[in-house]
């Protein structure tokens, strides 16, 4: 079935929970889409997974149209999610309408996220009045790293937490179809799931939450550089390719690999004929 932003609103009243799972390429989109994963998000996250920077804020437009690109490629089902990366959406409504609406055109996604709350409604509210569905994003936004000081978890104090919630209700007067909440207390997303009609979708979060989404290297241990606490290992592929690359460089070194079957033959009569 493909999943739309209705679809993923019509769980919640449903109460059927929603999964989504990051990709940044073609194959890993194919097979997280043939798992049956909701929604695929082409996350800026990519900047610190596949790119190798310490955070998102160096990721560009260019780098998220290509990999969106390459990700709607793979997904028949997942409804594509595609990350606005920093500065793109911050600076004016109008920048956020013309690059949201390349990750759409260009890069082929069904909707877009941004992270903010009422400091972004304008944006949202233009976007979405373009007809491209956006994801809100709030608690622990990556894209503020240097005005929080590191990552850390958000709305933990009264006056943080009413912050939050308050950011949850103007992002869906806004018009967002759906908010990602980053790194809070349970508590507290359970109490914005509650609050609002569009779904919750949580990493780090909580069980309350509509939905819930991960980086999909952190779920899959392929990710060494820094595990976060909310992430739990359900399968350990990074420990499976390391003993694959580690079988082809003592095979490769052996003289065992490539074998007979895996080699090309020809009239070995015409090797003789050559000078
Ligand atoms: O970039 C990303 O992967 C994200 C998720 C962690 C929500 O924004
Ligand atoms: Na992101």
């Amino acid at each position: 079935m493909k999943n739309t932003v209705l679809t993923f609103g019509q769980a919640k009243k449903e109460h059927k929970k929603q999964t989504m799972l990051t990709a940044y390429d073609y194959s890993t989109a194919k097979l997280i889409d043939e798992a049956g994963v909701n929604s695929i998000l082409v996350g800026d996250s990519l900047g610190m997974v596949c790119l190798g920077y310490e955070d998102t804020l160096s990721v560009t437009m260019e780098d998220m149209i290509h990999h969106t690109r390459a990700v709607t490629r793979g997904a028949k089902n997942a409804l594509v999610v595609a990350d606005m990366p920093f500065m793109s959406y911050q600076t004016s409504t109008y920048d956020a309408v013309v690059n949201a609406g390349r990750l759409i055109k260009e890069g082929h996604a069904q909707a877009v996220k941004l992270e903010g709350g009422a400091t972004v409604c304008e944006q949202i509210r233009a976007i979405v009045n373009a007809s491209i569905p956006v994801c809100a994003h709030i608690g622990m936004t990556p894209q503020s790293v240097n005005a929080f000081g590191g990552f850390k978890v958000q709305g933990k104090g009264e006056e943080a937490a009413q912050k939050i919630l308050d950011d949850a209700r103007r992002v869906q007067e806004a018009g967002a179809y759906a908010v990602v909440l980053e790194c809070v207390p349970a508590a507290l997303a359970k109490k914005i799931t509650e609050t609002l009609d569009i779904p919750t979708i949580g990493i780090g979060a909580g069980a309350d939450c509509d939905a819930q989404v991960l980086v999909y290297q952190d779920m899959i241990a392929m990710f060494s550089d820094f595990t976060p606490k909310f992430a739990k290992t359900f399968a350990n592929a990074g420990a499976v390719m390391m003993e694959g690359f580690k079988a082809y460089i003592k095979e490769v070194e052996e003289g065992t690999f490539p074998a007979k079957e895996h080699t090309f033959k020809m009239d070995e009569t015409i090797i003789d004929k050559l000078y």
